[in-house]
């Protein structure tokens, strides 16, 4: 009676040890292990510890819309999204649960997202008459109908403001001339007739996500 006893303590020890290891090692592929402990050991390497990642060809994540991103994570799992970049870093991430995916989707889109540095102001001005009222002449429609007044985006529709142009270029790319997107529809046709120069120009407003006034100013002004 005694030993048994001892021996179930020893067992819960054991148990409570094996809890604790769960949230300091690498074992990403363990249900158990929570979609934060996971953020913070795996993704942050590309996509950083605030979800604003460094190199352009990782997006930021930070303040992402939570539904947006349980969609992509369910999209990579199941392998339906599938760009190259996508396959390449992406597509390993096959053994997450629908919990997990809930809860890095909770991390991401609660971190403060962080605009990018303006690039060329004249680019900037031509990228924000494209995003407010869109190309008529080609069929590109406004992108603040869905992203939002402030690029925010709501729901399934995701934020911009902040994004990497690199990134976002990629992606413009992505829908127009692939289908490898699973729900890319919307913008297949939002950007079917969008040249390069167009796709650059509304990369850089979003990046920056400037407002008129400042970009307008004159140098002189700041002084
Ligand atoms: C080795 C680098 C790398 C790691 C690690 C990584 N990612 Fe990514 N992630 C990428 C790249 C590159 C893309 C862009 C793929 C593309 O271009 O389609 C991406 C795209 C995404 C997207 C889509 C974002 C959008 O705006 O559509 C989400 C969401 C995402 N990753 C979440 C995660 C989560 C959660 C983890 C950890 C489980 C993670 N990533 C780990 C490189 C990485
Ligand atoms: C009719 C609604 C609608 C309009 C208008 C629209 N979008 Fe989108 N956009 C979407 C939806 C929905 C998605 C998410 C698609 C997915 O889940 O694959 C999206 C995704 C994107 C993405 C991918 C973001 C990421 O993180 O991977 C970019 C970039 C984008 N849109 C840019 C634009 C630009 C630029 C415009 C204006 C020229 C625009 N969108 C207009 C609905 C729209």
């Amino acid at each position: 009676m005694n030993k048994v006893a001892k021996m179930v303590s020893i067992g819960m020890l054991l148990a409570g040890a094996a809890c604790q290891d769960l949230e300091h090692s690498r074992q990403v592929d363990n249900p158990l292990v929570s979609g934060r402990t996971i953020a913070l050991q795996v993704c942050s390497n590309c996509h950083g510890v605030n979800g604003v990642s460094i190199s352009p060809a990782f997006p930021k994540l930070a303040g992402q819309q939570k539904e947006y991103l349980v969609a992509q994570l369910t999209d990579f799992k199941s392998h339906t999204r599938a760009d190259p970049n996508a396959q390449r870093f992406m597509w390993g991430f096959t053994h997450l649960t629908d919990m997990q995916i809930d809860e890095l989707a909770t991390y991401f889109s609660g971190q403060s997202a962080v605009l990018g540095v303006a690039s060329d102001p004249a680019l900037i001005d031509e990228g924000r008459a494209i995003y407010r009222s869109g190309l008529p002449e080609k069929g590109v429609g406004a992108c603040v109908g869905c992203h939002g007044q402030h690029g925010e985006g709501e729901n399934q529709f995701p934020r911009l403001a902040g994004q990497h142009a690199h990134y976002v270029i990629k992606q413009l790319e992505v829908f127009q001339q692939t289908d490898t997107r699973p729900r890319g529809a919307p913008m297949k046709a939002v950007c079917a007739n969008m040249s390069d120069r167009d796709m650059r120009a509304v990369a850089a407003f979003v990046e920056a996500f400037s407002p008129e006034e400042e970009v307008s100013a004159s140098p002189a002004a700041d002084r």
